[in-house]
């Protein structure tokens, strides 16, 4: 059988397996990509994309491209209730950093900005980009099967336009094939949690929505209606893809009867019900049934198998996870295989992708799920739970109009209850706390601060070895930069300060290549806000080693004698020499 070698074979071209592809074609590691269908995904999928993916983007250098194709976050922020969008709303909440308070802290804490990118959008930037840069992407062509032994891995693939079976020989596989990774399975990946927990149904449609949402633009607009609270994901949700006139509805339906036969006329009744204006042009685009899942793979690799993305971690799209955690998996990875592949890491440095991208996907399938259920007070508050006819729905819903104490209760319960959904649409630290312990990270010897507030609610930069280098605005003569614009590229950074010499002769004496960043007056970086010198949390002649994927690996809080020796034992530790 015919043969193809490569360094690394990607399985998957969804938002994991372009975004591997973009880093590894980045950072000039040979690879091959193969995946399924003939083209990308034509349906929007996932489309929040966080502060923190945007950041990867920015040192992947397609920032710019995602914005210009991307909703922009201002419109993304008046997450409604309604029982249709013609008809009542219930209330609002400020979402995805529309919040004033909650925007300073968007602003604080990164120099990139939130936005919602549809799937179908964003896979072509990825892969365009990983093309342009050397990516070999293999259409039409189906992972079937693996063998691996002490030096790589044989993978059998399917060509589905030849029809014939071959060979590809890679030092690592990286299964990223979604929520049913046949590569997960072979590789034995032991999983927790379950799949299929409720039934859902997407409806994708052209219709002008604007005289219903351009007033409150959002990305969501939940409906509470009769039978919203049957499966799904908390509510009937209409989600905008393109403002106001492409849009997507997830509805939900009783798993144990089996999705409903999804005929054009199925897909119209339920956009009629939850659009609520008959009169309005309707074209249905395509619809597709599918499930809640709350599973996560308790390991990410098995040998030179790795996976990511829903390989690993699969989740409803509350909290608008699904991508954004799918991409940082292979930005965690990449520049570890890189460095394993080029010889200045050993293996070991692999073995800390599975143990800090691990426990950040089981948080995600966890949240994700919380939050479907804590939209039921909103119900709660309507008495809507239990069953009943529609009419009595609407009962309720007229009810809380009275000038009575029970309707007062009832108004404070449905604000309560929707000002609650919070930890969905602005959960900032979700996005950005994650903190990291394995062996590519060496502690300080500090105690862990903790967080201050709600970890899920607030995020809080640190520059504690685990955590990703805060940002702040520094210059550069005339230009302004992020300290996370100093840093990435696929190279380690030392940021250091005046007195901070010795550090920068440490990193010179090293083996491996890395970059230097001087922050003070009449250096390399200026502070002029005095931003950097309150986030660093060392002294001016301390030093921070950051990974190139922006994660501290090693502080040392001020000047010392044996600089040299303690960044050649941090970073034999982080390589895998120890
Ligand atoms: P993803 O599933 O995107 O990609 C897997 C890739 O592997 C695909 O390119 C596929 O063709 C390929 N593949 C699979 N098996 C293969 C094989 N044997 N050989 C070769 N290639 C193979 N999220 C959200 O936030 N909001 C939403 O509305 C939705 N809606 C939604 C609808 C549908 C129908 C799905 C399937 C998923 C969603 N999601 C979603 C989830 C979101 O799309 C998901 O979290 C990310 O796409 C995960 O990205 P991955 O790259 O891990 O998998």
């Amino acid at each position: 059988m015919h043969v193809v070698e490569t360094d690394v074979l990607i399985v998957g071209s969804g938002p994991a397996g372009a975004a591997a592809a973009l880093a590894l074609s980045t950072y000039g590691v040979p690879h091959i990509v193969v995946t399924r269908y003939s083209r990308l995904t034509r349906t929007p999928r996932a489309h929040i994309t966080n502060q923190r993916t945007m950041e990867v983007l920015r040192d992947l250098g397609v920032e710019d491209e995602v914005l210009a194709k991307a909703t922009p976050q201002n419109l993304m922020g008046n997450t409604t209730f309604c029982t249709s969008l013609a008809g009542e709303e219930l209330g609002r909440i400020r979402s995805w950093g529309n919040d004033p308070l909650v925007q300073a802290a968007h602003d604080l804490a990164s120099p990139t900005r939130m936005c919602d990118m549809p799937q179908h959008l964003m896979e072509p930037v990825l892969i365009d980009a990983a093309l342009a840069r050397g990516s070999n992407v293999r259409f039409s062509t189906v992972y079937k099967s693996f063998e691996q032994d002490e030096d790589g891995v044989t993978v059998t693939v399917e060509d589905r336009l030849r029809g014939d079976e071959y060979q590809i020989r890679a030092k690592y596989l990286i299964g990223a094939d979604g929520g049913r990774s046949q590569v997960a399975e072979d590789a034995g990946l032991p999983m927790g949690g379950q799949m299929g927990v409720a039934g859902s149904i997407n409806i994708v449609f052209d219709a002008d929505l604007t005289k219903y949402t351009a007033h409150r633009p959002s990305t969501l607009y939940w409906v509470l209606a009769p039978g919203a609270t049957v499966g799904g994901i908390g509510a009937g949700l209409v989600r905008c893809v393109s403002p106001w006139n492409e849009w997507l509805i997830v509805w939900g339906y009783d798993v144990s009867a089996g999705a409903p036969d999804l005929t054009e006329e199925y897909a119209l009744s339920v956009v009629r019900q939850l659009v609520g204006d008959d009169d309005i042009p309707v074209t249905i685009k395509s619809s597709s049934a599918w499930t809640v899942n709350e599973m996560y793979a308790e390991t990410y690799a098995n040998g030179r198998v790795l996976c990511a993305g829903d390989a690993v971690h699969r989740h409803p799209p509350s909290n608008g996870l699904g991508s954004n955690t799918s991409i940082q998996d292979a930005y965690n990875l990449a520049w570890k295989l890189k460095l394993v592949l080029d010889g200045t890491a050993t293996p070991k440095l692999l073995d800390t992708y599975d143990a800090e991208r691990a426990p950040v996907g089981k948080q995600i399938v966890t949240r994700a799920n919380k939050s479907i259920g804590e939209t039921a007070p909103i119900f709660e508050a309507l008495d809507g739970l239990s069953p009943q006819t529609p009419e009595q729905l609407w009962a309720n819903i007229e009810a809380r109009k009275d000038a009575t104490e029970a309707a007062e209760k009832q108004r404070a319960a449905l604000r309560e209850a929707i000002a609650y959904k919070v930890y969905e649409f602005n959960a900032h630290g979700v996005d950005l706390n994650q903190r990291y312990t394995s062996d590519a990270i060496v502690p300080d010897g500090t105690p862990d601060p903790g967080f201050d507030r709600d970890r899920e609610l607030y995020h809080q930069p640190s520059s504690r070895p685990g955590a990703k280098l805060p940002h702040a605005w520094i210059t550069s003569g005339t230009r302004t930069v992020s300290t996370l614009d100093t840093v990435g590229r696929g190279r380690f950074t030392l940021l250091t300060g005046i007195g901070g010499e010795i550090w920068l002769r440490a990193a010179q004496a090293q083996p491996l290549d890395i970059a230097t960043v001087v922050v003070g007056p009449g250096q390399q970086y200026e502070d002029p806000y005095g931003d950097w010198a309150r986030l660093s949390e060392v002294s001016e002649a301390g030093a921070l080693l950051v990974r190139p994927d922006g994660y501290v690996a090693f502080r040392h809080a001020d000047a010392a004698g044996n600089a040299e020796q303690l960044l050649t034992d941090a970073l034999r530790r982080i390589l895998g020499h120890g």
